[in-house]
This record gives structure tokens, sequence and C-alpha cells, in this order.
């Protein structure tokens, strides 16, 4: 093999699994197998280049410039790809040019905002298994959230990782994997000791700044910790960069949650319709968010309600509050002017940010004294929390305002990035190169005055740089301090240690304000890094304050009403609607009540086909799950006891990718419900033990 083909190849052994963008100038070529599989899956043409083992090696390439493309549909395939790039200087360089692995992209792993979708987390999550049950550790490096729980079984972790969604799973290579995961998505064996619960502790330990976990709940939880660590691990190897915002990491309690199976999740269509549409969903009837970090809560709060009365107590005042003082639209109206903060803080961490993300976020912070404004004219107890998260950071918007252009450039590599007055030596480098012509012409008329020689000229060539020119008949008059340059026909060149300052001065101002420029970014950086905690709290206030004011528009506009959450066990709904239905529906929605009680917890519905049984059936269970997470809910008046879970049995079609008949599925489904179900559970069967296949039957 040649020398570079060596190197690549030992560039590419420490990443067998990801595909290899290798930089040669200005193309990422890929080799062998990557570039046979990745030609195929971009459409890229396959070439050659040199041979190994008298075979020629297969090659495709892609132009840098354009690589963010294809990037994004490798990692949308669910390939990793690992980014090599040029580190040393080709022209002084024996041999190869240095490369290195700078940092890899995989699908759970993104921060870039041209990879990420606005309104959807990307997560990474990684599973830890042993004897009492499972550990699963999830997190978002695009916004540092980190969280982690524990869960008794299979079954329970495939509700949970059903809930995240996660764009990839990490796995200790000997789990046997529950069957529902088995094709789960994103799929990644880890090495077993990556689990081991006790140097998982110490690096996130490390990773967190903390002597032990206690503080973040996860104590005695060795599963957890096993799973996080795991997790850990694979973004150190991937990143290649200190993660200064996962600062910290959340413990979650299933039992905290209303719970909800996949089959429920689905049946309900909370994000998208049976048929596979969004529109058609709660979701898509609820969100009316104004901000993307706003969306990506409602989505969060949705499939995660809550039995925590006191929180859920606590959203229902602050809507109330909106409401009464019709000060959601004013508040609204500010939140359209602010930016996905959470994201741009995770770039800032990881020294990605672009100067773009830094005017969003000065603009997000100009927005702050206006909404807290209005949050403490109107005087409420329940918007004290929003109030105090979205209290403005004067200190780091003033540094924002003074430093970065408006607009600044698009890349830093341009320059124009950090404002004039910001710092006196970029000033002055700037105005060097701006400068120059006068600066000569202030010269030349200084010297011919010394001289007294009137065809003295300064002047300037890209060969020998600034002299002063004097005619070879005139040469003998030249000063001491002359110092000869060059010598032509009719012309002797000069060069003065004034000039030869002032020349150095200039050559190099350009390239020097790029990198003054460059250092007083990193600076900047710095900054932002050490202001972390203030602008994430900045972040959470503009995500829950979008929420409680879309939810508070729905209520409003679609004429909801606030639950009672009561301790009594029971359910009672009056007027109830289908939020769905009703919004596609051209005539009007017929309201319906419903009562459960410990007397009456059982109610068998009959009737005509397309009578609107399955309607009303998924009504009650929306109901309570909006309930759940603090919102109004599409009805007149509502009372809802403690709830626990949501079982479902809707919809009878045949479960034909694994061969099972529906008869099956019902029977097997409904196992689950009985042996699940407690006294609180809200359990929906429609039509059960109506398909029956000839087999079976
Ligand atoms: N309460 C209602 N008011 C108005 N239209 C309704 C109502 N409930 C259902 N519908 C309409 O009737 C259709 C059939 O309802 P569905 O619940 O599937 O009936 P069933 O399960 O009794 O066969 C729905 O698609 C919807 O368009
Ligand atoms: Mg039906």
């Amino acid at each position: 093999h040649t020398p570079m083909m060596r190197q690549y190849l030992t560039l590419k052994a420490d990443v067998p699994d990801t595909v290899l963008f290798y930089r040669m100038g200005d193309f990422y070529e890929l080799f062998f197998d990557d570039a046979r599989r990745v030609a195929a899956l971009l459409d890229l043409t396959l070439t050659h280049r040199g041979q190994s083992a008298g075979e020629p090696i297969p090659m495709a390439g892609v132009p840098y410039h354009a690589a963010e493309g294809y990037l994004a549909r490798l990692v949308k395939m669910g390939e990793s790809v690992a980014i090599c790039e040029q580190i040393g200087d080709p022209a002084t360089s024996k041999g190869p040019v240095e490369r290195q692995v700078v940092r890899i992209v995989t699908p759970g792993t993104l921060t870039d905002e041209a990879l990420l979708e606005d309104k959807r987390d990307n997560l990474l999550a990684a599973i830890a298994q042993g004897k009492s049950g499972w550990g699963l550790a999830w997190a978002e490096l695009a916004s540092g959230r980190f969280r982690a729980m524990e869960l008794e079984d299979g079954e329970a972790l495939a509700a949970e990782l059903a809930r995240l969604a996660p764009a990839e799973l990490l796995y200790p290579e000997d789990a046997r994997l529950p069957g529902m995961l088995a094709d789960a998505r994103g799929r990644r064996p880890r090495p077993i000791w990556h689990f081991a619960a006790e140097s998982a502790e110490r690096a996130l330990c490390k990773q967190f700044g903390v002597h032990d976990l206690s503080g973040f709940g996860l104590a005695g939880h060795p599963l957890a910790i096993g799973a996080a660590g795991a997790l850990l691990a694979y973004l150190n190897d991937t990143q290649r960069a200190a993660l200064p915002h996962l600062s910290g990491i959340g413990m979650e309690r299933r039992e905290d949650g209303l719970l909800l199976d996949a089959i429920a999740r689905r049946n309900l269509e909370l994000d998208s319709s049976m048929s596979g549409e969004r529109r058609h969903s709660l979701l898509g009837v609820l969100d009316r968010s104004v901000t993307s970090l706003g969306a990506r809560e409602l989505r969060r709060w949705l499939h995660r309600p809550l039995r925590n009365r006191e929180v859920l107590l606590a959203r229902q005042e602050a809507i109330g509050a909106l409401i009464d003082t019709r000060a959601f639209d004013g508040l609204r109206d500010l939140l359209r002017e602010t930016a996905d903060v959470e994201r741009i803080l995770a770039r800032i961490a990881l020294r990605s940010a672009r100067p773009r993300d830094l005017s969003a976020l000065r603009q997000t912070l100009g927005q702050l004294p206006g909404l807290c404004g209005t949050l403490s004219a109107l005087n409420r107890h329940a918007l004290n929390d929003v109030q105090d998260q979205l209290k403005p950071l004067p200190e780091v918007h003033h540094l924002l305002s003074t430093a970065i252009a408006e607009p600044p450039a698009t890349l830093l590599r341009d320059g124009g990035v950090i404002a004039e007055g910001y710092d006196a030596e970029l000033d002055e480098l700037r105005t060097l190169s701006v400068n120059a012509d006068a600066f000569l012409l202030d010269l030349e008329r200084r010297e011919r005055e010394r001289t007294g020689i009137a065809t003295l000229k300064v002047a300037y060539n890209r060969v020998h740089g600034f002299y002063i020119e004097l005619s070879r008949t005139q040469a003998d008059k030249a000063p001491a301090d002359y110092i000869r340059r060059q010598t032509l026909k009719g012309a002797e060149r000069y060069i003065t240690p004034e000039l030869k300052a002032y020349e150095d001065k200039v050559l190099s101002a350009r390239e020097r304000a790029l990198s003054r420029e460059k250092l007083l970014y990193e600076g900047l950086i710095d900054t932002l890094i050490a202001h972390h905690a203030g602008i994430a709290r900045v972040a959470t206030g503009i995500a829950g304050l979008d929420v409680l004011c879309t939810l508070t528009e729905r209520a409003v506009t679609l004429d909801w009403c606030r639950p009672v959450l009561s301790d009594a066990p029971g359910i009672e709904i009056r007027g109830g609607r289908h939020p769905v239905v009703e919004a596609t529906l051209d005539g009007p929605f017929i309201a319906n009540d419903a009562d459960l009680s410990p007397e009456t917890s059982l109610l068998l519905i009959t009737g005509p086909n397309m009578g609107g049984k399955s309607t009303f059936m998924r009504q009650t269970a929306l109901i309570v799950l909006l309930a759940h997470i603090g919102g109004h809910v599409p009805a007149s008046a509502a009372r809802i006891g403690p709830i626990d879970r949501i079982f479902t049995r809707i919809g009878a079609s045949d479960d034909l990718a694994t061969g099972r008949s529906t008869f099956m599925v019902e029977m097997t489904e409904t196992a689950n419900i009985l042996h699940n179900a407690t006294a609180q559970s809200l359990v929906l069967m429609d039509e059960i033990g109506r398909g029956t296949s000839t087999f079976d039957g």
C-alpha cells in the first residue's frame, strides 16, 4: 500500500463500524466497502484509486462544501460517519499530511442545526440488563438533557422506549434484548464493561464534578448508573470534546407518570394517526407552539402525563391566570422573536456555535425584559416560576450586543463577526488594511519634502511589497536610511525602517485581524459557557411559557374546560368531545357524558355501526390524558379521580408481520391487561373477539 493508504487503513481500524469521510483537498473520499456501500446509498459515482492485493481500490467522494447534505442523508439512513480532517500543513509535511478523526456523527448524537428536526428531541439511549430488570438512560446531546430510570421487566422497558423513540440505542453486546426491541431503530452493541456500575459511577461523577450520585437520586440504582455510564462513554468516544453542558442527570420513576404502553400510544393517536398523519393526531390539534423549544416540550408533556397533582395544579393555575388576564396573545408575540436557545447553548458548549447562533441568542435575551415585564404586570402567583426563569441576563446581553456585529458574517473564517468598538487591537488592524492608501500618500508627501525629489514615488507590488522609488539619475540623493531593495533598469527601489514596519503591519493586518477575531470569538464562547446555567434557565422558561400559552390558546379557542382533579376514585365527564374528530368534522360534534365510579366501574357500549362507540371510548381516554398534562379538556365539565394507567385494545387488524392472527393478538393483549390492570386503571376494549381468523375459528 501507498503511505497514504496505510494512513487511511490505520484511521479506519479505529472506527470499524463507521463510514470514514477521509479529507483529501476539497473532497471527502471513501474507500473499499465504505465506498461501495455509500456510493449505492447516495447514488455517487464509484471509481478506483491505486491497488490493494492486486485489485483496484474502490473509491467514491463528496465535495467538502456539499458534505453537510450527504451527511444528513446518511445519518437519516441510520449510518454513523467519522469525519477525518487534514491536521498538518501539506506544504511542510513529508509523506501524507497528518490526519485525524475530529468527530463522529451518529444518528443519536446530532447537534448540527441542519441535521436536526426542530420539533422533535433527537435522543441517544442506553440500556443495561440485570437480574432485577433493566436500566435505561437517555440523553439529548443537542440540549444536554440527561435522564435515567430503572424498569422491572422488558415490557416496561419497551413501553418507555416507545415513548422516547431514541434515534440510537446502545446495549451490552451480550444482552438478550426483549423481542420487541429486536428490530429497534439504530441498535448498537457496546462492550460489556462500559455498562459496569462501578466504573460508570466514577465516570459520571467526574463528568458532573461531584463525589457521588446521590444528589441526582441515582445512588442505589446500579442498572440506571450502568446505562448512563455506557451512554457517557459513547458520547466521549464520538464527540472527542468536552461536554460541559452535560452537567447533571435526572432520575425518573416510571410510576410518577400515567402509564401508557406502546399499543396505547398508537391506539390513542398521540402524535400520529393510525394512517401515519400528524395532522389528525392529538398533537396535531394541540400544537400551536410559537417556538421549537415549546413544540418539543409539549411533545414531552404529552408523552409523559404526570400523576403528581401538585405539578398539575400549578400548570392549571398558570393556564387559568393566562386566560383571566388574556395575556397569552401578547406573550406569544414576544416568544415568536426568540430562538432555539437550548440547542444554541449546546453548540456553544461543544464549541461549534456559529456567529448567527450568537446573534440569535442576543436577540432572544433582548426579549426577556419584555416577557418578564409583561408577566410581572400580571401579578399572578401562578406565573412566578416562569417569570423567575425568564429573568433578564443584562450582562450576557450587553456582552453579545457589544461583541457581535449586526448582522455577523455567516462564517467566522470570513471575518466581520466581531463588532467594531469591542476590541481596540482588532479595530486598529481593520483600520490598517482600509487606510493603507492614505498612509502611502502621506508618506510620499513627507519623503518628497525631506529629500526634495518631486518625482519620488511610494508604491506597492505583490512580490516586493512596499517601496520608495527613485529614478536612476536621482539615486545618489537617497538619504542614508534608505535601504536598497531592488534595482531596475531606470530606477532604484528602497525601503525605510518606517515603511518596513508599516508593511509588516499592513500585510499581515488582515490575517492578524482574522486570527484576532477568532481569538475574541473563542473568549466569548468561554464566557458564555461560564453563563451556561443562566442561559439554560432561560431556555426552560421559554419552553414552559410557550407550552402554557399554547394550552391556554387551545382551551380558549376550542372551548375546553378545566378538569377537577379529585382524590375520589372515578371519572365524571359532562359534554365530552373527541378533540381530533371534532376538529375534522364538517357538522357539529355530539357531546357525550361518561360516568365511571367504584359502583359502576364497567360500561358496556352497544349501538349501530358508525354510531360513535369507538370515538366515545377514545375521547374518554384523551380527556383523562389531557387532564394529566395539566391542560384543559374538551368537555363542559370533568372530574377525574386517581388513574395509574391507560390500557387499550382497539382496532382489529391482523398483525401479519409477526404471523399472528387477529384473534391471537387480541388474546395476548387482553392477557396483558388482565395481568397488569389495577383498580385505578382505565381499560378500553373495543370489539374484543371480533376478529377470529378462519384457522382459529
Ligand atoms: N359524537 C359524535 N358526534 C359527531 N360525529 C361523530 C361522533 N362520534 C363519531 N362520529 C363520526 O362517526 C364516525 C364513526 O364513529 P365510530 O366511533 O367509528 O363508530 P362505531 O365505533 O360506533 O362504529 C366517526 O368517524 C365520526 O366521523
Ligand atoms: Mg368502532
